[in-house]
């Protein structure tokens, strides 16, 4: 059996935890295996990327499958040849497909027309690979998630986004502060927050810090959002998580990000470098995860 992993809701609430304790097994054991020996994984990125794109590589190899980087710069992607037909023209060639891209809708325009698996490794409305991996990160220190507070605090973007799909999966509060201009809205969020998911939201950052276990924060301006860097500075004024914030948090908070980030706007040099940081488990912890969503996408999951 293959599937589709584009959001955190597809692996199910006991599928979500299995993954967790899997991928904690497969890094203990620094696994190896052939489960992908013969396939080739094509991995197109309409944007940058450092570590998804390597801990995937890296993850497909360790499975025994093969990789092929794609961008639009080097490919009929980038000369608009529709994707309906880049995606039949893929599933002649390759077992799956990894990508990051714009909007969302253009995974599901690939599923619709390639019949291999889709693996969401980013658009502009969720990182489900880089939020498993973060709870990966958390379940290690923190395996019981039902007494456990989680803060974002910044922009509603695709981190957001996939933290909210998190805590419609896994018994965590999670507690978001948002600038004015800035608070997510609509039908989703409503639909998050009538669903039982353990989700508040706050125009204080210092109210969703207090009493955290994690404090997660990302970048303001997120990939393809460059030009609003300058409007988005000021918007966000107040937001950093600097060392007064971090002591807000519960005793032994630590501090999240995604990476890249922006040393001196979202977060201080301070509490990046600082004890409380856990940042390079995070990236690390991408490799691992990695491979427990190809096993789950590609083998129906152990
Ligand atoms: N966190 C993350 O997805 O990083 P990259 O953009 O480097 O892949
Ligand atoms: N929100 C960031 C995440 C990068 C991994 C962006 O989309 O640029």
């Amino acid at each position: 059996m293959s599937r589709h992993f584009i959001h955190i809701q597809d692996l199910g609430a006991e599928g979500a935890a299995k993954m967790l304790a899997r991928a904690r097994e497969m890094k203990e054991r620094s696994y190896r295996a052939d489960l992908l020996e013969g396939k080739n994984i094509v991995l197109i990125f309409e944007k940058p990327s450092t570590r998804t794109r390597l801990s995937f590589e890296v993850a497909v190899r360790e499975l025994g499958g093969q990789t092929i980087f794609m961008t639009p710069a080097e490919s009929q992607l980038g000369r608009a040849e529709p994707l309906r037909d880049t995606a039949r023209v893929i599933s002649r060639y390759c077992d799956g497909m990894v990508v990051r891209t714009f909007g969302e809708a253009k995974l599901a325009e690939l599923i619709r027309h390639s019949g291999v698996p889709v693996i969401n490794a980013l658009t502009d409305e969720g990182h489900p690979c880089q939020v498993m991996g973060d709870l990966l990160t958390i379940y290690e220190r923190t395996p019981d998630f039902s007494r456990l507070r989680v803060a974002w605090i910044g922009d509603c973007n695709n981190m957001a986004w996939s933290w909210m799909e998190a805590a419609a999966v896994f018994p965590f509060e999670l507690s978001m502060a948002f600038p004015p201009g800035y608070v997510p809205a609509g039908n989703k969020v409503s639909a998050y927050l009538r669903s039982g998911a353990k989700i508040s939201i706050t125009g204080d950052p210092r109210q969703a810090a207090r009493g955290a276990h994690y404090i997660n924060t990302d970048v303001w301006a997120s990939m393809g959002q460059e030009d609003e860097r300058a409007a988005r500075e000021k918007a966000f004024k107040g937001f950093c998580v600097d060392a007064g914030m971090m002591s807000l948090a519960a005793p032994e908070a630590k501090f999240m990000h995604c990476l890249p980030a922006h040393r001196g706007e979202e977060v201080t040099e301070e509490v990046m470098e600082g004890a409380q940081s856990i940042i390079f488990d995070q990236a690390e912890n991408r490799l691992h995860i990695q491979k427990a969503i190809l096993e789950w996408a590609f083998s129906g999951g152990k």
